[in-house]
């Protein structure tokens, strides 16, 4: 299969609109040596066929859409390469992007859980409003594991895994999390037998988690944050990086030392990367920390083959 990451910021992207940071107003003036990138969403397709799975529909889709062309192959007068969209959660940043899709000609065939579809047609009903559009053909994942498939995509397998997250702060299940509210996906190609782990916003390693994180060839795991206190030893924000659903990188239990424990031949990579976190300079001593133990940042436009 080939991924295409689409956008590899977390929610409020690199540079962010309102953020003087160090990296943002570096990346902004060019003293931080980093690339702009959008917010989180990946395009996954088989190696024959041109159709793929969106994963997440990011505030950025229209722009992401415009930088890859593999999105728009122009088979008809109308056409899109996204034969379905899968979500991980129901968070701003991953469902906007659902509103851009409302001028298709055909119902968005779409796989959530049942929580986000609570939250997509009640604290932010993207589903309701665009049922005044093109309509949704709504999916229900299932959290047991069991595999489906988004047809059209050359029956790339899908296997959904409830994560320990967060709900979006509208949710009413922001403080009381259900299974559903965040799942992570094995992705796994039979022509190949290639297998991706994707959880963009993950708080917790499970012995399930690291059991399908130590199954795949590749993981693209939550980058969001380097420590725990990051926002607000920047002083842009008081909640901790656990506290929202984020496992931060460095120190004790952090996403690092989990890594490290993967299989030598696994491909790491981190996505969903906050604009406060010092991986985005790719002249800090974290970034060097990383090539170090072989793990990748992602960037927006990188092609992933597995
Ligand atoms: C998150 O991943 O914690 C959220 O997307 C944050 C946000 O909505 O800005
Ligand atoms: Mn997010
Ligand atoms: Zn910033």
């Amino acid at each position: 299969m080939r991924i295409t990451v689409l956008g590899s910021a977390a929610g409020g992207g690199f540079p962010q609109w309102n953020c003087n940071c160090r990296n943002c107003a570096g990346v902004r003036n060019g003293s931080v040596r980093a690339k702009p990138r959008t917010q989180s969403s990946i395009f996954v397709r088989p190696d024959t066929g041109a159709d793929g799975i969106l994963f997440n529909a990011s505030p950025d889709i229209l722009a992401q859409m415009r930088a890859v062309p593999a999105l728009q192959p122009a088979r008809a007068l109308r056409d899109t390469a996204i034969a379905g969209v899968v979500l991980m959660d129901g968070q701003v940043d991953h469902v906007t992007g659902l509103f851009m899709l409302r001028e298709r000609g055909t119902p968005l065939p779409l796989w959530c859980t049942d929580p986000v579809q609570d939250d997509l047609t009640q604290g932010n009903p993207v589903l309701r409003v665009l049922g005044h559009y093109c309509g949704v053909e709504r999916h229900a994942i299932a959290l047991n594991g069991s595999a489906f498939e988004v047809p059209g995509t050359g029956h790339l397998r899908l296997h959904a895994l409830p994560l320990a997250s967060k709900a979006a702060p509208y949710s009413p299940n922001r403080d009381r999390s259900v299974p559903g509210d965040n799942i992570g996906m094995s992705i796994v190609d039979p022509a190949t037998g290639g297998r991706v782990f994707y959880a963009p916003g993950l708080g917790e390693i499970t012995p399930e988690v690291f059991e399908a994180m130590a199954a795949a060839d590749v993981v693209m795991v939550d980058g969001t944050f380097w420590t725990d206190d990051e926002m607000a030893t920047q002083g842009v924000g008081r909640q901790r990086a656990r506290a929202i659903g984020h496992l931060p990188q460095s120190g004790p239990g952090g996403m690092l030392e989990w890594l490290a424990r993967l299989p030598t031949g696994t491909r790491r990579l981190l996505i969903h990367i906050n604009n406060t976190n010092p991986i985005l300079d790719e002249d800090s001593a974290e970034r060097a920390l990383l090539e170090a133990a072989r793990v990748q940042v992602c960037e927006d436009g990188m092609e992933i083959k597995v």
